[in-house]
């Protein structure tokens, strides 16, 4: 006998909404679940069916689609934003892992809750925010996380993570490595602050408080700020398909900092844990790839670091063109870029 579950997973669809690369790849089975039980009946579902594995997914803006899926898709769409608990500086709320990360951001600005105003505008879910520890403007989400609940798919169990559990580290968690595609986060609650501290340091957020002439710093004119300049270089994936960065910033030792900055004095870096962080975008420009085309695949002209899809680009198309990137900036700076997109 069907379950009536069964009627929500979708058969042989494509993921092009899904992704904001806008790749055309398919899927084999779609399911949404919006609770744990629903979950488990996809589960069960593509158990019937014969299949291992499944991916999960939220917004689609940090993945790269290089075929189809003969397989699970689980669609992430668990909502509700509770506050758990408050003490005198602190409040804690918990977001369902579903719940689009920037109308979670601007809710929490609406209430006073403050902390992740810098985090404005970055695309995706909730639930996708631990798991390369989002970051932007100065501010990770690790600053603020204070725990998860995430459904570990071997053993069927509920499980919570703390931050340590959780290992951030630069665009990195346990979930990134260690446990991909083991665990799916359920919710995450993360630790406000009633009273900002504000991070106004980072980046173009001073100068643009004072283009935007405000008189008085809040966190709403920090998150306009970034919003002012996240949408002056960043592309949107509602025009021009990409997935933000799409290498890391690469962390080089002191010695070969030291070499490199000889070579080239006009170098940009930043101290960071474990070395100097160099701009990847800067290297990727250098190497004359910044405005670079090929078919639909290509690097965004005003943001040497974003890939992009200009229509109907592959996602192997995409993938050969980082990888012709990384070997171009190895030749040249004996540096490997790391990919921050997933690859799938
Ligand atoms: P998806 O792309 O759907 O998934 C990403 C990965 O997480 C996949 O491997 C997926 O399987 C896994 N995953 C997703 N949800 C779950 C879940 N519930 N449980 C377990 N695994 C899950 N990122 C930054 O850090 N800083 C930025 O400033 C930034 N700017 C961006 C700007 C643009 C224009 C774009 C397009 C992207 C940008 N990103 C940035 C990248 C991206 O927005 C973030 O990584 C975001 O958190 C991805 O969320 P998502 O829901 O779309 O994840
Ligand atoms: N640069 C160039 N040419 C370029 C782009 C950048 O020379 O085409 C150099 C410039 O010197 C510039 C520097 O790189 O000053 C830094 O550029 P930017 O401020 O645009 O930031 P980024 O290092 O390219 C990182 C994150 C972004 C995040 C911003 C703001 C990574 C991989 N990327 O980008 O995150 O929004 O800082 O904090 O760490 C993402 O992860 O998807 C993402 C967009």
């Amino acid at each position: 006998m069907q379950m009536p579950y069964d009627h929500m997973i979708q058969e042989n669809i494509s993921l092009q909404p899904y992704n904001t690369f806008g790749i055309d790849a398919r899927a084999r089975y779609l399911a949404p679940f919006d609770t744990v039980d629903a979950i488990e009946e996809a589960l069960r579902f593509s158990q019937r069916q014969g299949i291992t594995g499944q991916l999960t997914l939220g917004g689609g803006s940090n993945i790269l689609l290089t075929g189809d899926i003969d397989g699970l898709v689980l669609k992430n769409e668990i909502t509700g934003i509770t506050i758990v608990h408050q003490d005198a500086d602190h409040v804690y709320v918990r977001a369902g892992a579903g719940e689009n990360w920037h109308r979670f951001v601007l809710h929490c600005i609406e209430q006073g809750f403050a902390g992740i105003e810098n985090l404005s505008l970055i695309p995706g879910n909730v639930g996708a925010s631990p798991m390369q520890n989002i970051g932007a403007y100065g501010v990770e989400i690790k600053d603020v996380f204070h725990e998860l609940q995430a459904y570990h798919v071997r053993d069927r169990v509920v499980e919570k993570f703390t931050a340590e559990d959780c290992a951030f580290g630069y665009r990195d968690s346990v979930f990134k490595n260690k446990y991909r595609d083991q665990f799916i986060i359920l919710d995450v609650t993360y630790r406000l602050n009633k009273k900002p501290v504000f991070n106004t340091s980072y980046g173009a957020i001073a100068q643009e408080l004072e283009k935007m002439q405000v008189q008085e710093l809040t966190i709403r004119a920090v998150s306009d700020a970034v919003i002012r300049i996240r949408s002056s270089k960043l592309p949107d994936p509602k025009e021009t398909g990409n997935a933000g960065s799409f290498f890391k910033n690469p962390v080089v030792a002191e010695q070969q900092f030291d070499d490199l900055k000889t070579r080239y004095p006009e170098m940009p870096s930043f101290r960071a844990e474990g070395g100097v962080k160099i701009p990847a975008g800067w290297l990727i420009e250098q190497c004359g790839w910044k405005g670079y085309r090929k078919g639909d695949a290509g690097c965004y002209p005003k943001q040497a670091l974003v890939l992009v899809n200009y229509g109907h680009a592959s996602g192997r198309e995409i993938l050969q063109l980082s990888n012709d990137i990384i070997a171009s900036v190895q030749q040249r700076f004996g540096i490997t870029l790391e990919r921050e997109v997933n690859v799938i």
